[in-house]
């Protein structure tokens, strides 16, 4: 029988031990804020940040909401993130993504003080991450590590697959893992062999961005399986980018969706801004 990893228990309990380590610095007269900036209304983006800002309340984190409207210049964008850069209350900044096309969104998140960073995109915590030194760590990928923690799955020594090389999952994933010291594969769209490759994984990572992609031919059995993905199916129902139903029984323990990795993500961002900048 495999264990159905509760992602829903594991980031509430996250939250908790957030809410009352946030309690202890309140009483020694420290804060912290988190500035959040949506730029137009795109609807799911709306749906996160309300999200975003409710833990914050949960946690006691303070936070500062610029909802911006969809036609707002770059230089107006850069302006403000420089004037939360230099504001001594403001210890997170967030810029909700994706941006409108007419915006460069590297440049923006070049422009966020790295010591700020709670989203982890900026190169220095990027670079800090892959040698291994304290930065900010990507939420999602960050909240990988806690489910397999939290759940008693060893990661040093296993064979790692994760399926997906972006900026957000994909790397800061295979280099969180590395530190963990397991022995890492990432394939992509060009791999060849995906499913023989897949099907060595001890702890297989799906972030390939496409419904129910992982069926029962890319997984061993007993292993570890975590979906990434979040997508609409065609009754409108939330699937992963694995087939839960045919991978689950092949499996030792599966996150699902809804309730597996999703939650995780707004946890550990709430970690990034209660905790700051951890050691590696
Ligand atoms: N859009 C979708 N996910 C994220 C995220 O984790 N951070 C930001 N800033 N934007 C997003």
């Amino acid at each position: 029988m495999y264990q159905i990893i509760d992602g829903k228990r594991i980031s509430q309990e996250i939250k908790d031990e957030l809410k009352e380590r946030m309690e202890a610095l309140k009483a020694r007269g420290e804060s912290r804020c988190l500035a959040v900036i949506q730029v137009g209304s795109d609807p799911a983006s709306s749906v996160y940040v309300g999200n975003k800002k409710k833990a914050c309340a949960y946690v006691g984190v303070d936070s500062l909401s610029y909802e911006l409207p969809e036609n707002t210049a770059q230089e107006e964008l850069l302006s403000l993130i420089g004037d939360l850069n230099g504001n001594s209350r403001v210890s997170g900044i967030l810029v909700q993504l994706p941006l409108p096309h007419h915006i460069d969104e590297e440049k923006i998140l070049l422009a966020i003080d790295p010591r700020k960073d709670v989203d982890g995109f900026h190169p220095v915590n990027v670079g800090n991450l892959s040698i291994g030194r304290p930065g900010f760590v990507s939420c999602t990928p960050a909240g990988v590590i806690q489910l397999l923690k939290r759940s008693g799955i060893e990661i040093a020594g296993k064979e790692c697959v994760v399926l997906g090389r972006s900026n957000i999952v994909g790397k800061p994933m295979a280099m969180l893992l590395l530190q963990e010291n397991g022995t890492v594969t990432v394939c992509h769209s060009r791999t060849k062999n995906l499913k023989e490759i897949a099907k060595r994984a001890d702890i297989l990572v799906a972030a390939v961005g496409r419904p129910r992609f992982v069926n029962h031919d890319f997984v061993k059995e007993g292993a570890v399986v975590i979906d990434v993905g979040i997508h609409r199916n065609e009754d409108n129902r939330l699937c992963g980018d694995v087939d839960f139903d045919s991978v689950a029984p092949l499996t030792s323990a599966i996150t699902p969706v809804p309730g597996g990795v999703g939650p995780m993500t707004i946890a550990m961002l709430m970690s990034n801004c209660v905790l700051g900048i951890q050691e590696a």
